[in-house]
């Protein structure tokens, strides 16, 4: 089982060792104004993580006691919201007398592309609301190439959204494909990093302008997905791996995975969109890389499962590979 709360999704998924995924169950706790409350999401997650829980047991046709291990997302991740899914998880764990694994979300959103596509050993954008970055594994480790040096895209695209008054993602996708006219926009990429904020300032210049909210959509996310798709486009040329992932809420973008498309064959590479369920945080993704985990003895004892809120991805030993 595979629990899920490092921001605003508290979720709970079942996976066989085969691989098999039996349930994939979540809540997603949806502020009226603003953006995320760590404490009221936390506070969500905890009052609605037992629905979740039965009916991911539900679903999966499995009783508790046949549970055989518990994972849990130990960071990247809002503190609070952490805690409620280590707590519950803990809480299992110890009733069940079942081992304990603490999982890094950004590796399992990873290995959940990886068991979806067949990929072995993909070049990877991971890109979502609080994350972006390029990342492949060398010697044992999901290596970090590149990186935002200041806000995330997905947090760009929602930030813009918001302040546009059309709300956040996907509503400026949806704005771009109704705009006519492509605003010129920084394109700020240094090696495989990227930087956003100046995008966003660009965007409010334009607003303020008098340009139609679809044309600034449009140029909103043209600029931010070529930067992206220019920075894995660089990490494929350098590794010469010949598979690529797009991981992470932001992946959905169709938009996004039609220019990685294009691009990715110029290199004679792959790229296999991930189904949208798998793309945003989610239980499965947790229970599979403790299965992962588990059968290399990646298990936590109960007194060191301390949440880690600003955990790398490159701290976590990669041993199944
Ligand atoms: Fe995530």
């Amino acid at each position: 089982m595979g629990i899920e709360s490092t921001a605003h999704t508290i979720g709970v998924g079942v996976v066989a060792s085969s691989g098999r995924i039996l349930a994939n169950e979540l809540e997603t706790y949806r502020p009226l104004r603003g953006g995320i409350h760590p404490r009221e999401a936390a506070q969500h997650h905890a009052s609605v993580a037992h629905q979740v829980l039965e009916r991911a047991l539900r679903k999966a046709g499995v009783t508790i006691p046949e549970i055989d291990a518990v994972a849990f997302s130990y960071g990247p991740g809002l503190g609070p919201c952490l805690r409620t899914g280590a707590t519950l998880a803990r809480a299992l764990a110890l009733r069940l007398g079942r081992p304990l694994i603490a999982v890094n979300h950004g590796v399992a959103h990873i290995e959940i592309g990886k068991l979806l596509t067949g990929f072995r050993d993909p070049v990877v954008l991971y890109v979502a609301g609080g994350n972006t970055l390029v990342t492949t594994l060398h010697e044992g480790r999901y290596r970090i190439l590149g990186e935002t040096l200041d806000i995330a895209a997905g947090n760009c695209l929602d930030a813009f959204g918001i302040a546009a008054g059309i709300g956040p993602m996907p509503a400026p996708e949806q704005y771009a494909r109704r705009g006519k006219n492509l605003h010129s926009m920084p394109f700020n990429v240094k090696g495989m990093d990227v930087s956003f904020s100046g995008i966003l300032t660009s965007a409010e210049r334009l607003l303020a302008g008098g340009v139609p909210v679809e044309d600034v959509s449009l140029s909103v996310t043209e600029a931010v997905y070529a930067m992206l798709t220019e920075v894995l486009e660089r990490a494929l040329a350098l590794t010469l791996k010949k598979e690529v992932l797009l991981v992470g809420g932001l992946a959905r973008s169709r938009r996004l995975q039609e220019m990685v498309g294009e691009m990715v064959k110029t290199h004679g590479a792959e790229f296999r969109p991930i189904p949208d369920e798998y793309l945003g945080d989610n239980g499965a993704m947790i229970a599979w890389t403790g299965i992962k985990m588990l059968q290399h003895g990646q298990v936590t004892a109960i007194e060191q499962s301390i949440v880690r809120p600003r955990l790398r991805i490159d701290e976590t030993e990669v041993a199944w590979q």
